[in-house]
């Protein structure tokens, strides 16, 4: 797969100006024979295969956000409910630290971005996924800001984006396309080291503990609030949770995720060297186990002395 080098705070018209008639993102969709293809070569419709619970693979996140889902993904999330859900969680924390400068490094279509550059912080928007950064950028402009975007691969990120930054937010469940552990870590490693020495990781999750242990429920209220859209899981195993996304017009779409355990994340970003992790439940502090639908991590990179 041919990846491309992309400048920091290009925004995603430039980038589509500059690389017009070359040879930019290449995915293995764009072999997908009898499909039509957009620009980037991301086909228009999913294409699992045969044997959907099959497809494991940490890349693949990029044939599934095809242009018809990332067109629908607004729907899922709802802008105005999510906003009142989370409240001022993200940017209480984020100002607590002093933080000034974020890099969003799944972007998505740009809710938290948005937000970011409304509250006055400096963000740079990165995201895989050409085609979610092209509504990123559609929607910022329609809500007066201009997003700086970066199309990178979380394993490269470092490589594609520059600078250092006082915050890296990966959130909306979004590190669970990762399908394979050495993935996980080296994604992590990427992230630390973008972070300024006492920066601040904030990464969130489902609660998969609760969707393998006990089974699947949602209040609905937090992260996809859209109504009559759905988001469900048709298959989960210790390696994989496929779930459907139904839309009002009938339309239905999937996503194959990884379902990471609360403690393996907390686990891993210790190993990577981020020094406190504190785990919050649906932006709580305190929380039975069960009870959350998403869990939120703030891992701190600031060393921190302490008696051997
Ligand atoms: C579930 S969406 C969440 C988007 C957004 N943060 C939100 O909360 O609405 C996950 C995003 O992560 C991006 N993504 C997944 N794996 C990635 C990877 N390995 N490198 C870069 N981006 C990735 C996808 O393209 C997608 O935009």
């Amino acid at each position: 797969m041919a990846t491309r080098r992309v400048l920091e705070c290009e925004t995603y018209e430039d980038s589509k100006h500059r690389n017009a008639g070359k040879d930019v993102h290449v995915s293995s969709a764009s072999k997908v024979e009898g499909q039509e293809k957009d620009p980037f070569g991301i086909p228009e419709d999913q294409d699992f295969g045969d044997v959907p619970v099959a497809v494991r693979e940490t890349d693949h996140y990029q044939e599934e956000y095809v242009a018809g889902f990332v067109e629908k993904w607004d729907e899922l999330i709802d802008w105005e409910s999510r906003a009142e859900g989370e409240g001022s969680f993200f940017i209480d924390h984020l100002k607590e630290r002093g933080a000034r400068r974020i890099l969003d490094v799944a972007t998505g279509t740009g809710f938290h971005s948005v937000r970011l550059l409304q509250e006055g912080f400096e963000v740079v928007s990165a995201d895989g996924s050409p085609q979610m950064l092209a509504k990123a950028f559609e929607n910022g402009r329609k809500r007066g800001e201009i997003l700086s975007t970066v199309q990178a691969g979380w394993r490269f990120l470092n490589r594609d984006v520059h600078g250092v930054f006082d915050a890296v937010i990966c959130l909306g469940n979004s590190f669970t396309h990762m399908s394979r552990e050495r993935d996980r870590r080296k994604a992590l490693a990427e992230y630390y080291a973008a972070l300024k020495h006492d920066g601040v990781l904030i990464l969130d999750h489902r609660n998969y503990d609760a969707i393998l242990d006990d089974g699947f429920s949602s209040k609905h209220v937090y992260y996809y609030c859209g109504e009559n859209v759905t988001a469900e899981p048709e298959h989960v195993d210790e390696g994989l949770a496929r779930f459907c996304y139904t839309f009002p017009d009938g339309s239905k779409y999937h996503l194959n995720m990884f379902p990471l355990r609360k403690n393996y994340v907390r686990q891993l970003m210790t190993e990577v060297g981020f020094q406190e992790t504190s785990t919050y439940g649906d932006f709580q502090a305190t929380y039975q186990e069960d009870e959350p639908d998403f869990f939120i991590h703030v891992a701190e990179k600031e060393y921190v002395e302490r008696a051997a």
